[in-house]
């Protein structure tokens, strides 16, 4: 074939990627091995039955033809009413434009406020997708770390210090993944200032706010910060609608505007039953008290299964759809650890380094399993934890 853009060609480098030891483990159990997958960080029920009604409803209704390019007038009113709860700022229908998915809506962000060469600093531990949706857009990044120690809390000085002359934008999650950090009211606070200081966006990722502990603080609620942010959302997580590919982004009325001149040329409008669909899931919460609440107990079950284990800390945690354990009193190389883990005991976790250094030492368990299987999963890693101790002495 002829010679591909480097653009293309740039997204994602050869080699590594960090999901070696979780596509192992998916295709020993494709080969019919009992493996429990702790790798993956999608739901194991369907979306709610109210909202596969809405669509058969939808689909069979002759809604087959093409939509307003930021989205139905009914969504955006849906999604705005959404982001009014998320991010604590009243919003209106033309300050949302819907994407299919958060991860579209991400790349839509990325290409608003992003030059080829600009620069971005992006928080970590992060979703593994972030630094490729930079290169796509050529565009430099720098990674900060939040420490572990610090309970994966993002710290302003260590931003600081990575300023450029040339740097334009600052990505954050919270809840975060992989480490299910909440991040705290302080810490954005400081981080709001320096985005003020320096004239930059704020990306802000907030895939996860409704499976949260306790308060979910939107940078985009702090003073001076909705005219300067992007909230990135999605229904994947909050409504359990993965494979449906709905999300959306929350900005400046501006900027929204001119994002839909990139759906002009990307999606051209998303498919109108699933439009309609989601706009009924939205304005009912289909789903949404029932799967934060499920995740609360399974982060609870998880939890309790291993505090007690020895030489095991929790970090983070508090919030989304992951537990992070800091497994380094026994293993500091934590991809060795998960693949004996998969070894020995059939358990598929994500080795911490592949979000980045910060959580290096670390496993990331998904909680998209049933609570039996965390459970069972929990006393697998017990009985691993020990014997690999007394390997090891
Ligand atoms: C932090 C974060 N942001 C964005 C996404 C993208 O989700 P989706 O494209 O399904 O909305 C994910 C998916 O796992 C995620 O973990």
């Amino acid at each position: 074939m002829p010679k591909p853009s480097s653009r293309i060609s740039g997204i994602v480098p050869s080699g590594k990627d960090g999901w070696e030891v979780h596509s192992a483990a998916w295709a020993r159990k494709e080969a019919g091995e009992d493996i429990i997958m702790l790798s993956v960080g999608d739901h194991d029920f369907d979306t709610s039955s109210q909202t596969i009604e809405a669509c058969v409803t939808a689909v069979r209704g002759s809604n087959h033809h093409y939509t307003p390019l930021p989205g139905l007038p009914r969504l955006r009113k849906a999604m705005a009413a959404a982001s009014s709860a998320c991010t604590g700022v009243e919003t209106t229908p033309d300050q949302v434009i819907a994407t299919p998915g958060g991860q579209a809506a991400l790349y839509a962000a990325i290409q608003a406020v992003l030059d080829q060469g600009d620069h971005a600093i992006v928080v970590a531990p992060y979703y593994a997708t972030y630094p490729n949706t930079f290169s796509a857009a050529g565009a430099d990044f720098t990674v900060v770390e939040t420490p572990a120690e610090d309970g994966f809390q993002p710290r302003a000085d260590m931003i600081r210090a990575a300023l450029r002359p040339n740097t334009r934008a600052i990505l954050i999650n919270t809840p975060n993944n992989p480490t299910g950090a909440v991040y705290s009211r302080e810490r954005l606070e400081q981080l709001a200032e320096v985005c003020r200081e320096h004239d930059l966006w704020l990306l802000s990722d907030e895939v996860y706010w409704t499976l949260g502990g306790g308060e979910h603080v939107s940078p985009r609620s702090l003073p001076g910060m909705a005219e300067r942010t992007l909230v990135i959302n999605s229904m994947s997580k909050s409504h359990g609608m993965t494979g449906w590919r709905m999300g959306w982004l929350t900005g400046p009325e501006a900027m929204i505007t001119l994002l839909t001149n990139l759906n002009l040329v990307t999606t051209y409008g998303l498919p109108a039953f699933i439009s309609i669909a989601c706009a009924e899931a939205l304005e009912n919460r289909y789903g949404v008290k029932e799967i934060a609440e499920r995740y609360a107990a399974r982060r609870t079950v998880l939890l309790d299964a291993v505090r007690g284990m020895n030489n095991v800390n929790v970090r983070g945690s508090e919030g989304g759809m992951f537990v992070m354990l800091d497994i380094s009193a026994f293993e500091p190389d934590d991809e060795k650890f998960a693949w004996a883990l998969l070894d020995k005991e059939n358990v598929a976790v994500m080795p911490g380094s592949s979000f980045g250094e910060a959580a290096a030492g670390h496993i990331r368990i998904s909680l998209c399993q049933p609570e039996l299987v965390l459970q069972e999963a929990a006393l697998r890693l017990r009985r691993f934890a020990s014997s690999y101790r007394r390997e090891a002495a």
